[in-house]
């Protein structure tokens, strides 16, 4: 139908190859591919069979990223950090090749204990452990104990 044809993803078009189980992450921003893959702690050196697909036709929009991880499902935590940067995404859980799972990434309106505060000065980057904690603003993140905005690189924020 037209809606696959202009998203790529009929046969003649597809260039990222499905994947057997698994997660698909759809409707990335375009450019956010990588840093989709930051969060997910993916560098390729564990073995992770991963397939990208950078800037390739959309209906949404005009161009996406598309993120396929074999044998992995993601979890809350993960999925809360991606809607930062990728707020429009779809998150696919496929088994045997099916599309078993679809929803589409939810802001949450705090995430805790998943990004750490950029300002040294902030109590939840001194010796005693405080969990970090930031609101999530249309366009970025706040740190609910120093009031510091962050709206790009919020991918380099991650806790590790
Ligand atoms: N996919 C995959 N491997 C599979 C099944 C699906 O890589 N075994 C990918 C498809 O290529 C697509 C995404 O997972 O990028 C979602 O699949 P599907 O729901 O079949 O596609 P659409 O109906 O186009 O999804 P949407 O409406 O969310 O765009
Ligand atoms: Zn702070």
């Amino acid at each position: 139908n037209d809606h696959d044809h202009h998203d790529g993803n009929d046969d003649h078009e597809l260039r990222v190859s499905k994947i057997r189980d698994g997660t698909v992450i759809d409707h990335v921003r375009g450019g956010q591919a990588l840093n989709v893959l930051a969060i997910l702690g993916i560098d390729g050196t564990n073995g992770e069979e991963v397939s990208v697909g950078m800037n390739v036709p959309s209906n949404r929009f005009a161009r996406k990223d598309i993120v396929k991880v074999e044998g992995r499902e993601l979890s809350q935590d993960e999925v809360d950090v991606l809607s930062l940067i990728a707020p429009d995404a779809t998150i696919n859980i496929v088994r045997d090749y099916d599309v078993v799972e679809k929803h589409r990434v939810e802001r949450p309106d705090v995430v805790e204990g998943v990004l750490s505060c950029p300002n040294a000065g902030c109590i939840t980057t001194g010796d005693e452990p405080v969990t970090s904690r930031f609101t999530v603003l249309e366009d970025g993140v706040r740190c609910s104990y120093c009031e510091t905005i962050v709206r790009e690189e919020i991918a380099s924020l991650i806790e590790t």
